[in-house]
């Protein structure tokens, strides 16, 4: 899973995983539904949605709940994002959320925001935190 081409590939799936886990949101706050899936190094899709809590912030994210997802299941790199919202601008991850995704990701990882019908808007984790914090700053520690 080093190729943009197999990256690109999986989009479909990916976007198809990040739809179908957004109907299991837990959203009666906002009811904003969010579903998230990130494409691992091994070619596999996590995916996971958002989880709201009556004290509000207590809540998080979808792309969160799939990078748990990820790391459970032994993942340890996000080659691809998928975000699948309802709304009228294409939705990306929050900015909590685009530091999360750079603790696994690097700069070029494609990051796609859709809707229920497909694939809105196209950007890369580097778009979209531009000179981000990550664990290559922290002298000493091994690299992801
Ligand atoms: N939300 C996500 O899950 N992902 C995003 O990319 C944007 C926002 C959630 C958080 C909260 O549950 C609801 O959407 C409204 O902000």
């Amino acid at each position: 899973m080093t190729a943009s081409t197999d990256i690109d590939g999986a989009m479909p799936a990916l976007l198809a995983a990040a739809r179908t886990v957004r109907e299991n949101a837990h959203a009666p706050y906002s009811r904003f539904a969010v579903g998230a899936a990130v494409l691992d190094e091994r070619g596999r899709i996590h995916a996971g949605c958002n989880v709201e809590n009556a004290a509000y912030p207590q809540g998080w994210c979808a792309e969160t709940s799939a990078i748990a997802a990820m790391v459970a299941a032994g993942g340890r790199r996000v080659m691809a994002v998928a975000v699948c919202a309802v709304a009228d601008a294409p939705v990306t991850p929050c900015g909590g959320c685009r530091q999360k995704l750079r603790e696994f990701a690097a700069d070029d990882c494609p990051v796609w925001a859709a809707n229920a019908s497909g694939l809105r808007a196209r950007y890369t984790l580097g778009e979209l935190l531009p000179h981000g914090f990550g664990p290559d700053h922290l002298p000493g520690t091994m690299s992801p």
